[in-house]
């Protein structure tokens, strides 16, 4: 299938793509978490296109994205007034809210048949021109083929998905690079399925109470409550270490590795900071994050580092452990899952 980019800043482009969606077919386009794949969400066979073009296994339920929390009554039963705080507060933005469904609305493939429906109203100014032109709720998982880190620029997206997909819309680079906070507030007390970048910490002071986080290990034969999260995650080809400890440690660690005995390319993804401290680095194989005090500067850099080693070819990464609060919990989720947990 012949893939067509778009201009996202092109009105006329834009305007064309919306016109692919509405047709039934597939279109990638950038929000200000990660670049997403969208359909029409009331379009069965739109929605199968998704799930085909990125090989996701079909148990794994899609968010619906909107523009405007009207279209909330068309295919959801309303929500709690916690869920409304968190939309007051939070929308447009990077926070996706699991709702009750309305009954033989969406197509079961959507929600892979459960009771509930995953709702976002991004805020990117591409998504949201396109998601208005498109006049129906679009559903987008990340524009990534299933087990590839999330695509944080076009070109992500057309190295995963050129010639599976009926367009590309361009917009830059993703300014968060995590995907959305998930949020469960179909039930009595708000559970985050997800860390991302509305943060814990901020939902619990808006709403003055605890706000609970799932367990993300989940057996394959239980019924996970974010059925995404039983799949490995953002791996890339090699394997990945965090290296722990304060930032002399971390330094010590990986550079005994680098003038250990090994066979191989070591690939380094580090902050600034810890880059400074090693060593005889070999500039192609090491990743600058970013500032190790600036969070959202190294959550930004991660999966372009993770994608920039699976093009090398490396034979192991080194990283080092982050901050885990505020931000830092989705940072450190998504590398604690590209290192299958593997700490040193
Ligand atoms: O930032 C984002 O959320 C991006 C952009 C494109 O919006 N989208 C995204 O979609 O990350 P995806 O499909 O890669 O991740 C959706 C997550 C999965 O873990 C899925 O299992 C969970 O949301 N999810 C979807 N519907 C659900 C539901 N009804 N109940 C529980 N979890 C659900
Ligand atoms: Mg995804």
């Amino acid at each position: 299938m012949e893939t067509k980019i778009f201009q996202g800043e092109l009105e006329r482009e834009l305007e064309q793509a919306a016109e692919l969606l509405r047709k039934g077919e597939v279109v990638a386009f950038p929000t200000e978490t990660v670049y997403g794949l969208g359909g029409n969400a009331y379009d069965e066979t739109a929605v199968r296109k998704i799930y085909e073009a990125k090989g996701r296994p079909s148990d794994n339920p899609l968010i619906a994205h909107i523009y405007d929390r009207k279209q909330l009554n068309e295919f959801t039963e309303g929500y709690s007034s916690v869920a409304e705080k968190l939309m007051d507060a939070f929308w447009p933005g990077p926070l996706t809210l699991i709702l009750e469904r309305k009954a033989g609305i969406l197509p079961d493939c959507v929600t892979a048949g459960l009771e509930t429906v995953a709702v976002r109203m991004p805020n990117h100014p591409i998504a949201k021109r396109l998601l208005m032109m498109a006049g129906v709720p679009i559903v987008a998982p990340s524009a990534n083929l299933s087990g590839k880190p999330s695509p944080t620029t076009a070109d992500h997206v057309i190295h995963d998905l050129s010639g599976r997909v009926a367009g590309i819309v361009r917009g830059g680079s993703c300014m968060v690079g995590v995907e959305s906070t998930v949020v469960d507030v179909s039930g009595e007390k708000p559970v985050i399925l997800r860390p991302g970048a509305v943060t814990r910490e901020q939902m619990e002071e808006l709403l003055g109470m605890e706000v609970a986080v799932a367990s993300g290990n989940v057996a394959d034969t239980e019924t996970p409550q974010a059925p995404g999260m039983k799949y490995k995650h953002y791996a890339p080809e090699a394997p990945v270490y965090i290296c722990t400890g304060t930032m002399e440690e971390i330094a010590e660690k990986i550079q005994s590795r680098l003038m250990g005995e090994h066979v191989g390319n070591i690939g380094v993804m580090v902050s600034r900071q810890t880059k400074a401290m090693l060593r005889g680095l070999d500039e192609k194989l090491s990743v600058d994050l970013g500032d190790r005090e600036d969070i959202s500067e190294i959550t930004h850099n991660l999966f372009a580092a993770l994608r920039y080693f699976d093009e090398l070819g490396v034979d192991i990464i080194y990283t080092e452990e982050f901050s885990s609060a505020e931000l830092g919990a989705a940072l450190m989720n998504r590398l604690n899952k590209a290192a299958g947990n593997q700490r040193i």
